[in-house]
């Protein structure tokens, strides 16, 4: 993976001072340990789950289900695999019920994923789901130790797994709360951890990534006031669902009260696919206020030969460049074109991440990029990356109101 900063950067002192903050985190911060860990035991749970469950269903929401879908929907369209996932997410009643008539619940493995054991949404689709299948045996549970869902599910006698020390819902695709739900549908986890680690070695043991990773964060914190936008802008449909795992890590862990003001502050993400989003939001990062940085992230090899014919159209002769051309290469020259096009512009912060080809090895790389990405940057505008208030206090309003309308 290469990552090509079109910005310049030389501020060492906050560089030094990021660095040393986030080798420290590691003591007390669980994702980082993450990339090293041994699979066996995961892989050997794989192996309980009877050959003719066909399904995998995750039941949860935010970071108990965002990492997993990227990653997922990265690779299905490259591999085939053995099992199809799914992720029952939403209290929408005719999501719910569509997906429900997509599958067989005796030959689905449901897995409830909840750090807390107490999330509204996660609850409410799994008394439903329970309600029409209440085999113990088809359910697995992720949880925090202690937690109220490791107390129930205990108390119907079913599977237990565990998050890791310190690793927070946002930061858990690399967990048991990915690693499961992939493994079983046949995704190669090794090569996800091997992904990520390479990015973890490069940025600790001054490789590539550590210059370029604090380099980009200081300049993201450096002009948080004026850029304070952040497009992610990936050629390629399969990226769309990272796209959504990055706007919730971006945006949970960076729109905070600093630490040591009474200030608000944050970077707010936006998902954008190309080129489909050429169609749309291009204008307004063109010429509208300058407000946003652009990070485009190309895939270098589709490992797809399918060409444009070579057909010339009556009237539409002006468009005959494109025949013989691999889709592949045109989807990379649209990416070259309107990055060109906005580094015209002088005054719009860009760079480039490319990634070889689409595999587990570099999903995993730019899953650890951005998380390391997002604590630099949170430490540098002085939040806590790791909490979510903002959400917490939903949550308290709705069980409230919840209670009420109960009388
Ligand atoms: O990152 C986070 O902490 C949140 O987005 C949670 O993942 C989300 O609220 C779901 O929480 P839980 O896993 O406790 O059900």
């Amino acid at each position: 993976m290469i990552n090509k900063l079109y910005f310049p950067c030389s501020d060492e002192k906050p560089k030094q001072h990021a660095f040393e903050a986030i080798r420290k985190e590691q003591e007390y911060i669980g994702y980082y340990a993450l990339p090293d860990q041994d699979t066996a035991a995961i892989l050997q749970y794989c192996e309980k789950i009877p050959n003719d469950i066909e399904n995998i269903v995750v039941i949860g929401i935010g970071g108990s289900s965002l990492g997993a879908k990227a990653v997922y929907e990265f690779i299905r369209p490259v591999k085939t695999l053995p099992r199809k996932l799914y992720f029952f997410e939403s209290t929408d009643p005719v999501n719910l019920t569509a997906l429900l008539a997509d599958i067989i619940l005796d030959k689905t493995h449901f897995l409830v994923i909840s750090k807390s054991g107490t999330t509204i949404e996660t609850f409410a689709i799994y008394k439903y789901i329970y309600s029409l299948h209440s085999n113990p045996d088809a359910y697995t549970f992720i949880t925090d130790p202690g937690s109220p869902l490791e107390k129930y599910a205990q108390t119907i006698h079913a599977q237990i797994l565990h998050l890791p020390e310190n690793v927070g819902g946002r930061f858990s695709v690399l967990s048991p709360v990915g690693l499961l739900p992939l493994a079983l549908c046949g995704i190669d986890i090794d090569s996800l951890l091997q992904g990520a680690s390479n990015i973890k070695e490069s940025f600790f043991n001054a490789g590539y990534m550590q210059e370029t990773l604090l380099n980009k964060a200081v300049y993201y914190a450096k002009h948080h006031a004026q850029y304070h936008i952040n497009c992610l802008f990936a050629y390629s449909e399969s990226l769309k669902y990272f796209c959504e795992w990055y706007v919730q890590l971006w945006g949970e862990s960076l729109g905070k009260h600093q630490r040591h003001s009474a200030f608000h502050v944050g970077l707010t993400p936006i998902g954008l696919i190309g080129p489909k989003d050429q169609h749309s939001f291009l204008q307004l990062i063109m010429e509208g206020t300058r407000d946003k940085s652009v990070t485009f992230i190309k895939i270098e090899d589709f490992n797809d030969s399918t060409v444009i014919p070579d057909i010339s159209l009556p009237h539409l002769e002006s468009l005959d460049a494109l025949n013989g051309l691999p889709f592949e290469t045109l989807i990379n020259m649209q990416c070259d074109s309107v990055m060109e096009a906005l580094l015209n512009e002088k005054d719009i912060p860009i760079d480039i991440i490319s990634i070889p080809n689409t595999s587990e090895y570099n999903i995993g790389a730019l899953i650890f990029y951005y998380e390391l990405l997002t604590s630099l940057v949170g430490e540098l505008i002085d939040v806590n990356t790791y909490d979510q208030p903002g959400v917490e206090a939903g949550k308290i309003i709705l069980k409230e109101k919840l209670s009420a309308q109960k009388g």
